[in-house]
């Protein structure tokens, strides 16, 4: 299941065919022989040739070209096994920083290189600042097939992105600032088994709301950090509170009946994650304090695998005033707590520096839930102006809202093409969750071809459930569109597809 073999018609130049591979959480055992488990570390060297025409580009921090189309790469520090990635396809690349190129199909490139062209050396510059020294060397981004699964994985050195990421508008950094911020939790500190995956993603959520807060200011990060709140809320909803999956603790045992560490894979690490770092920050209240306990963390454990309680002993150490309070034991808050019961975070971290952003797309889609549509209120509210982050959190309260009254998602489609035909992903995956929660036939063949134009899985399971959970013609179009896209999907995302349409796993 790691190594994906695609087909010319699966590419975006649809000329040559790809490979790649995708080694998080335990699919690198299927590529090499290794101790697959994120506890072990180590340096690899790997030698790689491809047929003529083809470039192999890995996680590695050097690379030369030899005679034969051979490759050979390094890695100079030790790292997980998850993160060994490989990558074979017509690809060419585009300088876009000091230590940045950007590696993309040759139809892409042009794209590419205008999404992120001068952008990625302050990400990495505020990173520095903030967590310590980058040791990676250079930090590329590889454009992947539209089928990747994921918005980003951060293989050091060459971060692997989804071609969604080319809004045209930088509308979509928030992922390379969040592999970025990787670079340092996760990539150097990493937790030490998957049943703590929260350790790497809710650090990281965490890093990258503090670089974003440095680079674009807390209105616009606390919008982006609502929208993140809205999908915790979404996951609960459909799991239930108490499911085992809403810990951040998350017990992973060997044998049949346990946890696969592939799918552990939703919004609570990440989500409630940064509740509970936040909640570390609001313990010792004051911002400056916690971003050096950040670099010291980083500093302390950088090339090792650690656990939870590595890190909270380490952060009662380096706080010993906070400990003598006995803050890992406060009712209701209790660090035992926080890591071993499910459901929604004791703590929430304050967003009203967003309320600004906010408000304004509230108010508006309260205007649109009414019972008879007061156009002369809606149409005072300009929203041409309105940044993606703003109108992805205004579709987020028309979803929590519908369905709408009678008529009101078709005027609503009507009044704004810049929202029903957007050509940006997280908007059209909030169009196409708006269209089914509505039941819109009229709209379905936007969810067709959202779903055949790409393969993340955070894009494609909530559409199915969506369809799955709704009327006899909508169950119609999720198998319609399984059947004509299945081949094309990882074989991780097929087979969630499979359990939501009741059809049976095999692979
Ligand atoms: N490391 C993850 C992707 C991942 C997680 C792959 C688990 C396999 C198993 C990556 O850093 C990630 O979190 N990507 C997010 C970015 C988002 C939170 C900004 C994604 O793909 O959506
Ligand atoms: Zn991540």
């Amino acid at each position: 299941p790691q190594v994906c073999w695609l087909t010319p018609e699966q590419t975006a130049g649809k000329q040559k065919p790809f490979m790649y591979t995708q080694g998080q959480a335990v699919l690198n055992r299927s590529f090499f022989p290794c101790f697959d488990t994120p506890s072990v570390k180590c340096t690899y060297s790997a030698t790689v040739q491809v047929p003529e025409g083809f470039t192999a580009v890995m996680s590695a921090t050097s690379w030369e070209k030899q005679d034969d189309n051979t490759f050979v790469f390094k890695m100079a520090h030790p790292i997980p096994s998850y993160l060994i990635a490989l990558a074979v396809g017509d690809i060419v690349s585009a300088d876009v920083g000091p230590r940045s190129r950007v590696w993309a199909e040759p139809c892409l490139i042009e794209a590419a290189k205008k999404e992120y062209d001068g952008v990625i050396e302050e990400f990495l510059a505020v990173g520095e600042r903030l967590f310590g020294p980058y040791v990676w060397g250079r930090y590329d981004i590889l454009f992947m097939p539209p089928s990747f699964p994921f918005g980003g994985m951060e293989n050091p050195c060459l971060t692997f992105v989804t071609p969604c990421l080319l809004a045209g508008d930088r509308s979509l950094a928030d992922v390379i600032i969040h592999e970025i911020s990787h670079s340092w939790f996760g990539n150097l500190v990493t937790n030490a088994t998957w049943g703590e995956f929260w350790l790497n993603e809710g650090f990281t959520m965490y890093a990258q709301r503090r670089i974003s807060t440095e680079v674009y200011g807390s209105a616009y990060t606390c919008l982006e950090a609502a929208t993140g709140r809205a999908l915790l809320r979404q996951h609960m909803d459909n799991t239930g509170e108490d499911h085992p999956l809403n810990k951040l603790r998350v017990v992973i045992e060997p044998g049949l009946c346990s946890v696969n560490p592939e799918d552990t894979y939703n919004e609570t690490p990440y989500e409630k994650g940064y509740c509970f770092v936040s909640y570390l920050a609001h313990l010792v209240g004051d911002q400056s304090k916690f971003d050096a306990f950040l670099q010291a963390y980083v500093n302390r454990f950088k090339f090792q695998s650690i656990t939870a309680d590595d890190a909270l002993g380490f952060f009662l150490e380096y706080f010993p005033e906070l400990k003598e309070k006995g803050v890992d034991t406060i009712p209701g808050f209790e660090f035992d707590r926080w890591l071993n019961t499910p459901g929604w975070p004791p703590y929430l971290p304050d967003l009203s520096p967003g309320e600004q952003l906010m408000k304004p797309a509230d108010e508006l889609a309260e205007l649109w839930a009414a019972d008879s549509l007061n156009m002369e209120a809606i149409e005072a509210v300009d929203i041409t102006a309105w940044r993606t982050y703003q109108l992805v959190y205004f579709l987020d309260q028309v979803l929590q809202r519908s369905p709408l009254p009678e008529g009101n998602v078709e005027r609503l489609s009507r009044t704004y093409p810049k929202i029903s035909q957007a050509q940006n992903a997280e908007l059209r995956l909030r169009w196409c969750q708006i269209v089914l929660k509505n039941n819109l036939e009229a709209e379905y063949s936007k969810v067709k071809d959202f779903l055949h134009s790409q393969g993340k899985q955070k894009y494609t399971l909530p559409l199915y459930r969506a369809m799955w959970g709704g009327s006899e013609s909508a169950r119609a179009l999720a198998m319609e569109t399984f059947s004509a896209t299945a081949p094309q999907l990882h074989v991780n995302v097929r087979n969630y597809v499979k359990k939501i349409l009741g059809l049976e796993v095999t692979e």
